[in-house]
């Protein structure tokens, strides 16, 4: 299985970061989202971000231009059709990513392999809608994208061992430490660090902590780059209180329940960063 040319279905947050990773390490891309302003939105922040590398002179200006060069966008899935590994990026939510996997799978070569960036959905299901289940498998990448080096891959029972060995092996042509994971909800990382960001949530609402003292507390005392609301205006309201559900109604235990603030925030429409409120305000 040779894995040379790239496929990014979604274009928001993760999506455009992760096409900047593909992009970066040598990889041809072809970055399709449903929403043309995703897709110029995508394409500006992966450009900001490679020039501010090169005024930190770490990159050369020549290669920000030939990285540039490599990502094709596209509103058109069909254009994925012949990528050897197609990433999906859309929004946490199994029915639209079952949707779309049973799209990809009529379109695309045989031969394509299809990753989940999924946080914590069931891979098995997405798999299940597709006819190539040997060939799905979750390829979930940490936020920034660009800058987290952790690559965890996910294997259903339906995996074959080949398509994880070319994964892993991929995996580390982007320069990622690459762990495999099974298809438990939120696999390794986001299984273990939920219980610890909705715990902050519950500590607000409870009134126990104002908002700075809780991300201040833990930026100073385990050396968090950022405090876990300020963590989960970076994922996003709505992806987070998605992951809680999902692990809520895999396991039951009330460590995942969804708190109510959450709940209430979203639908207030207040997402986080990318809108630009949360539990902060960002201009
Ligand atoms: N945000 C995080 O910190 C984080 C971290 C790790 C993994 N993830 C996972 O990555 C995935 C994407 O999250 P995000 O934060 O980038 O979401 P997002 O809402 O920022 O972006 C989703 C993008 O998908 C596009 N889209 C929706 N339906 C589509 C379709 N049918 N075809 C093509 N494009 C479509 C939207 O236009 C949007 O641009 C989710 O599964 C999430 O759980 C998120």
């Amino acid at each position: 299985m040779e894995i040379k040319k790239l496929g990014v279905l979604g274009c928001g947050q993760m999506g455009s970061g992760i096409i900047q990773v593909f992009a970066q390490a040598g990889y041809e891309v072809m970055a399709v989202d449903s929403i043309q302003e995703m897709l110029d939105k995508g394409l500006k922040g992966i450009e900001k971000r490679l020039a501010s590398r090169v005024e930190k002179g770490k990159l050369p200006p020549i290669e920000k231009d030939t990285i540039m060069g490599r990502i094709k966008t596209s509103r058109k899935m069909e254009d994925l059709a012949d990528c050897d590994l197609i990433e999906e990026a859309v929004p946490e939510d199994l029915e639209l990513k079952k949707k779309a996997f049973a799209q990809l799978d009529r379109i695309c070569k045989k031969e394509t392999i299809l990753g989940s960036n999924t946080s914590g959905l069931s891979v098995t299901d997405m798999a299940a809608a597709t006819k190539r289940p040997d060939r799905l498998l979750g390829i979930h990448f940490h936020n920034p994208a660009p800058v987290m080096q952790l690559l965890e891959l996910v294997k259903t029972i339906m995996t074959s061992q080949e398509t994880i060995d070319a994964v892993k092996q991929w995996g580390t042509t982007l320069g990622k430490t690459v762990v495999v994971a099974p298809d438990v909800g939120g696999f390794i990382v986001t299984r273990l660090f939920t219980p610890f960001l909705l715990g902050a949530v519950r500590m607000l609402e409870a009134g126990i902590a104002t908002r700075d003292e809780i991300d201040t507390s833990m930026k100073l005392a385990v050396n968090h780059p950022m405090g876990p609301l300020e963590v989960i205006d970076f994922i996003g309201l709505d992806t987070e209180l998605s992951i809680a559900e999902t692990l809520y109604e895999e396991t039951k235990d009330p460590k995942y329940a969804p708190p109510l603030l959450l709940k209430k925030m979203v639908t207030a429409g207040w997402l986080g960063r990318k809108i630009g409120k949360g539990f902060y305000e960002y201009k």
